[in-house]
């Protein structure tokens, strides 16, 4: 049986946007020093305080000790450059969603890592065998993919690609389980379990508002309060941020060889073209301010 990487092994988080602040968190308060390196040190900056608030948060409600919060934060550290990364144990790549750009960022990684260090990337759709394929040691990728948000969301998706050691992806379940994750093992297809699943949900949601069955928040409200889903497709796209959602379903839709199930939508298109990624750019379906979300239209 695979052991869990231990706690006093090294985590670089590589991107610090929703999902890369939100594993450096899980992965800190777990006991791991945690580098986070992003290509804007402001969002670094950013996801540290944010961190620091959400411990925070944690202690008022008793589900954290304070003092275990100080030592927490302390392992946070923010790397200036990739090669601050060299002595990680594991290194978890949540950057955008473009295969090209990964690639790029797992081949200087590759040279500047130790030979034991367990490359991830958190991609929520791209081909872990894609990104792996032209590194010196493919074997050592595995796809570790979270949920948002990461700190609440126990599911994730241990993802191997064609070339990936299955005492890699071990190591990994057992290190997800450690940090009180549920994990589970998938393999590299388009999308992997949840985001293949959950494509029609937004496919069908954006169909039915482009056909005008209802706007979307009577549509959310219908899929939360009838349907018995936690939140309704637009809500949910809005937490997810549109680019990275139209990224995913642009990829589903390719790997399938351009399968009309997985088309698009011309209307989230629009949503990124104006900038109105959802939450994280305060307008999306909804408007959010002061912590209300209205209906934008
Ligand atoms: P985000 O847009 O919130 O954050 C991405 C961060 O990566 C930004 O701070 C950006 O400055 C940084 N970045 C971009 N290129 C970089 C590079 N070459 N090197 C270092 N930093 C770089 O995006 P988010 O939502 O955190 O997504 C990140 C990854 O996680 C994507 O692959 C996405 O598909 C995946 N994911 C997203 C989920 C979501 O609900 N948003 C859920 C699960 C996975």
């Amino acid at each position: 049986m695979a052991h869990a990487l231990d706690r006093g092994s090294v985590i670089a988080v590589v991107g610090s946007g929703a999902m890369g602040s939100g594993i450096a968190q899980v992965a800190a308060s777990s006991g791991h020093r945690v580098l986070v390196y992003d290509t804007r040190p402001e969002a670094v900056g950013k996801a540290i305080a944010g961190i620091g608030k959400a411990y925070d948060k944690l202690v008022e409600k008793g589900r954290m000790g304070a003092l275990e919060a100080d030592l927490a934060r302390e392992r946070l550290q923010p790397a200036a450059s990739l090669a601050e990364l060299k002595e990680a144990a594991l290194v978890v790549e949540a950057i955008v969603e473009d295969l090209e750009v990964k690639r790029k960022l797992f081949a200087e990684l590759e040279d500047l890592v130790a030979p034991g260090c367990i490359l991830a990337t958190n991609t929520s759709s791209i081909s872990v065998t894609a990104i792996a394929a032209q590194l010196k040691r493919p074997e050592r990728l595995v796809g570790m993919h979270f949920f948002n948000p990461v700190p609440l969301m126990a599911l994730v998706e241990v993802v191997e690609g064609v070339a990936t050691d299955k005492g890699i992806a071990d190591t990994v379940y057992a290190t997800a389980e450690a940090w009180g994750k549920n994990p589970v093992h998938a393999k590299s297809t388009p999308g992997f379990i949840v985001n293949r699943v959950a494509r029609p949900y937004y496919a069908e949601g954006l169909r039915l508002l482009q056909e005008q069955a209802a706007d979307a928040a009577t549509l959310d409200a219908v899929m939360r309060d009838c349907g018995g889903f936690r939140m309704g497709p637009f809500e949910l796209m809005d937490l997810i941020g549109h680019d990275v959602n139209f990224s995913v379903t642009q990829s589903v839709f390719k790997a399938y060889f351009n399968d009309p199930r997985f088309t698009p939508s011309v209307v989230q298109q629009e949503l990124v073209n104006a900038g109105f990624l959802g939450r994280k750019s305060g307008r999306g379906f909804y408007r959010y301010g002061e912590g209300i979300a209205m209906p934008a239209a």
